[in-house]
């Protein structure tokens, strides 16, 4: 176990950030929360890309990078890009939200995402165990069973429905508590308390939303706790006894305070993308009626789509790094400390990497050189589950509703830097 084991907590405030590095074009106005960018990103991103493929944002304080190229190097290069910020509020924190985390037992440490080498190689050598594909595969029948319930209840309240609510955000939220080994019994709760943590860290709340939200996330790290004690006297077929056990076999290799930490990480990573992947999914195919039929005659296409769907509509628009040491971003000089916002929604439409990048295509051949799933030491620990998952939940809705059909309607996209999904989703069906 590293010294500095209980040093870093899982959300740290951003410090002084340095200026603009020497030459790099600064854009004045842009930001991801921009309604304009929040409605549509892709062509405004497509032309930040072709004014100035490296920039800094005056209203982020990031240096943004928009071409693959370059985002791929950044992501395979952990020594000098961290990425000890990904999980921090991009905005500094109220008072009043500072006061609701200062309380002494708020003291979960970064483990996964946000925790720097050799640390994070060791927790994930632990973790990666409890995601193996045997793991994955024994939610199948949870999953068919609960999307079924799901749609049973929602086609009885009759044509038209909405869909986040009546589906898109429980069962994900749902199967990754099963996943983790939460019992069914506080899912309601754990929705509540998990709910906003994209407002948190990627969006920019008020000062009373943020002590709102930290009150939950406070709740929920006491509730984690509790469960790991628990779990650690009963223990079942799940990813917390898997890694309670990992920890009484190898003490010093993997701490009880890093198992808790894991736990309390996975609902988010777990669930908000997920929401927002299978409506994208829904979004892209059903207005494409002969895409969508030929999933419903043939669901052998349904992963192809998704990847397609990941590249063309991702959940995941945008990542995070900061420089470890001074270095070089798209041929500027820039100190260590510069934030860096990694665009995806510009590198997933570019033209030298895919044939007409703008049309939406389930049989594209190289769907999957997207970058959804971050890429190198950090790769998303969850990208097989969420596939997985995503595809079976396709599958039973083409099954049950061919008929599936968007009402016309105007999407609303929460204000954050990086998950992208509607709000709302209007289906109707015959
Ligand atoms: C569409 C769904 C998802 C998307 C788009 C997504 C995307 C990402 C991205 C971009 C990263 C950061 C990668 C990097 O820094 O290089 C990440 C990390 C991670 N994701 Fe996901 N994710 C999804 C679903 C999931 C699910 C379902 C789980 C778990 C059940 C999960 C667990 C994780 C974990 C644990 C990490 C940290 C890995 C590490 O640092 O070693 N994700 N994800």
């Amino acid at each position: 176990m590293s010294s500095d084991d209980h040093k870093r907590g899982y959300h740290q405030e951003r410090g002084e950030t340095p200026p603009p590095p020497s030459g790099c074009p600064v854009h004045q106005t842009w930001s991801p929360l921009n309604d304009d960018y929040l409605a549509d990103p892709y062509e405004i991103a497509i032309q930040l890309q072709a004014d100035h493929p490296t920039f800094y944002s005056q209203q982020l304080n990031y240096l943004v990078v928009t071409e693959m190229d370059e985002i791929d190097r950044i992501f395979t290069d952990h020594e000098t890009f961290a990425s000890v910020n990904v999980q921090d509020p991009v905005f500094p924190l109220s008072a009043e939200a500072q006061d609701v985390l200062a309380v002494p037992d708020y003291n979960p440490i970064a483990v996964m995402s946000n925790r720097p080498e050799p640390d994070h190689g060791r927790i994930r050598h632990f973790t990666r165990q409890g995601f193996s594909n045997r793991r994955i595969q024994t939610l199948e029948p949870y999953i068919r069973r609960r999307s079924n319930e799901l749609i049973d209840t929602m086609m009885e309240a009759g044509s038209p429905a909405e869909f986040v609510e009546a589906f898109g955000f429980p069962l994900p939220g749902e199967t990754v508590f099963r996943f983790i080994g939460f019992p069914e019994t506080d899912d309601d709760q754990l929705k509540v308390w998990c709910a906003e943590r994209k407002g948190f860290s990627w969006g920019n709340p008020t000062g009373a939303e943020q002590a709102r939200i930290a009150a939950d996330m406070v709740s929920y790290w006491r509730y984690c706790r509790e469960f790991v004690a628990q779990k650690r006297e009963h223990r079942g077929d799940d990813l917390a006894s898997e890694l309670i056990t990992a920890h009484e076999n190898h003490p010093d290799d993997l701490t009880y305070r890093e198992v808790e930490s894991i736990i309390y990480g996975l609902s988010f990573a777990g669930h908000e993308a997920v929401t927002a992947l299978i409506c994208n999914t829904l979004q892209c195919l059903l207005p494409r009626r002969d895409q969508w039929d030929q999933i419903c005659n043939d669901p052998s296409l349904i992963p192809n789509a998704i990847e397609e769907v990941l590249r063309f509509n991702s959940s995941q628009i945008s990542w995070r790094r900061i420089t470890a040491t001074d270095t070089t971003v798209g041929g500027f000089d820039v100190p260590a400390g510069t934030g860096i916002f990694l665009n995806f929604a510009s590198a997933h439409r570019q033209t030298d990497i895919w044939d007409d990048p703008d049309k939406f295509d389930i049989h594209r051949p190289n769907a999957n050189r997207h970058i959804a799933f971050g890429k190198g030491v950090h790769f998303c620990l969850g990208a097989k589950f969420a596939k997985f998952e995503t595809g079976l939940m396709l599958e039973v809705l083409a099954e049950r509703l061919p008929s599936l059909r968007l009402v016309e309607q105007a999407f609303d996209y929460f204000p954050n830097i990086t998950f992208r999904g509607p709000e709302q989703l209007h289906l109707a069906w015959d």
